[in-house]
């Protein structure tokens, strides 16, 4: 393992961004994360996985590892189900057309999310009604002062919407290694209620979908809406889906009777930021190389040269203009680096 100083980081951020580490060093087993930990304590540190879900606005002043662990395994099954263990390093969608392969299901709805597996739990990836938290059993993580291995069980991760305790309480005192999932081989749930996934299938001619039909219908629908991080730089949803009171909710509702609107509970209603974003009249603009996806307004792009200042001027604008437009605040999903 050879710690590389001043290394470009471009071709390892999905947004495409030119940014520098000022050390950078990729690690390719357990035990080699645990040594680069021990011999750089009290360092800057920074975990780089698929960088699929950050905004680089500087270099990185700070040793850069790249968790780069792979190997996928069944650990436990029976008839029903089986438990796949996925080190953290493995490219997430590769995993997920691993598992639907073998027509192991629970994941499918989650196909085509870049990044890779050792970051999902700590967001708690979803999309098409599925999230990880439905399927994970557990991860594994170390913990960067002791260099111990911690399981944590599901509910230890304490998931919310795109939420889980490494945003939070735990937040830089761990790195993932790897991610079990309980998944089913026989009498699986597959979920086509979600937005055009049952439409892609009739469309397809298939009334009783396989897990892996169930995948590629998926994949087909976020092809034709978002982008392809290698042909056109983005971070997926730029921002998160903000969550109003129904009070605040019912008083914009007649202003805009065509706000598309999740009720959560008895107090809260979940409005799509794309919606907001499309409202305010950014849909598709441009400027310079930062811009608007012009099929999914939630979704920042880069067309070659932008740097993160540039999209992260363009991201407050928008925050701005919608919550002039709204008086709704959204926030980044995104890290902001
Ligand atoms: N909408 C617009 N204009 C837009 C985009 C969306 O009006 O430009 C409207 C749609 O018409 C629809 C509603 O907003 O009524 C919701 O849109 P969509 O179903 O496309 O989903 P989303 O809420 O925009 C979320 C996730 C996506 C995930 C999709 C599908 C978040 C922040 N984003 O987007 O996740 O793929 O649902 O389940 O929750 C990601 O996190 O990177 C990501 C892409």
């Amino acid at each position: 393992m050879e710690i590389q100083t001043n290394y470009p980081l471009k071709s390892l951020n999905t947004f495409g961004i030119a940014a520098n580490a000022k050390e950078f060093v990729s690690v390719n087993s357990v035990e080699e994360l645990a040594e680069v930990l021990k011999e750089n304590t009290g360092k800057k540190l920074f975990i780089l996985g698929g960088g699929s879900n950050m905004l680089l606005t500087q270099d990185i002043d700070a040793l850069v590892i790249h968790v780069n662990l792979k190997g996928i395994d069944v650990v436990w099954q029976d008839d029903e189900t089986a438990h796949v263990k996925a080190m953290a390093g493995e490219n997430w969608h590769e995993f997920v057309q691993h598992c639907t392969g073998l027509n192991y299901g629970g994941i499918e709805n989650l196909s085509l999310i870049p990044g890779n597996v050792g970051t999902t739990p700590i967001q708690n990836i979803g999309a098409y009604g599925t999230e990880i938290k439905d399927t994970m059993i557990s991860c594994e993580a170390m913990q960067i002062t002791t260099q111990q291995i911690r399981t944590f069980t599901n509910a230890e991760c304490e998931f919310g919407y795109r939420e889980s305790i490494f945003k939070g309480l735990l937040k830089g005192q761990y790195i993932i290694t790897s991610v079990t999932f309980g998944l089913t081989k026989v009498n699986h749930k597959i979920n086509t209620s979600y937005g055009d996934i049952a439409a892609e299938l009739t469309k397809k001619g298939i009334v009783t979908p396989t897990i892996k039909d169930a995948g590629e219908a998926v994949t087909a629908i976020r092809q034709s809406k978002l982008p392809d991080p290698k042909e056109l730089g983005n971070s997926g949803s730029f921002f998160k889906n903000p969550i109003i009171t129904i009070e605040q909710f019912e008083k914009l509702y007649i202003l805009h009777p065509t706000m598309p609107h999740y009720t959560l509970d008895d107090t809260y209603v979940k409005v799509p930021a794309g919606w907001l974003i499309e409202q305010s009249g950014f849909k598709g603009s441009r400027y310079g190389d930062a811009g608007v996806h012009a099929r999914q307004a939630l979704v920042l792009v880069n067309y070659g040269n932008a740097t993160g200042q540039e999209l992260l001027d363009l991201s407050k604008k928008i925050q701005d203009t919608v919550f002039e437009k709204f008086g709704i605040a959204i926030e980044a999903e995104v890290n902001v680096v």
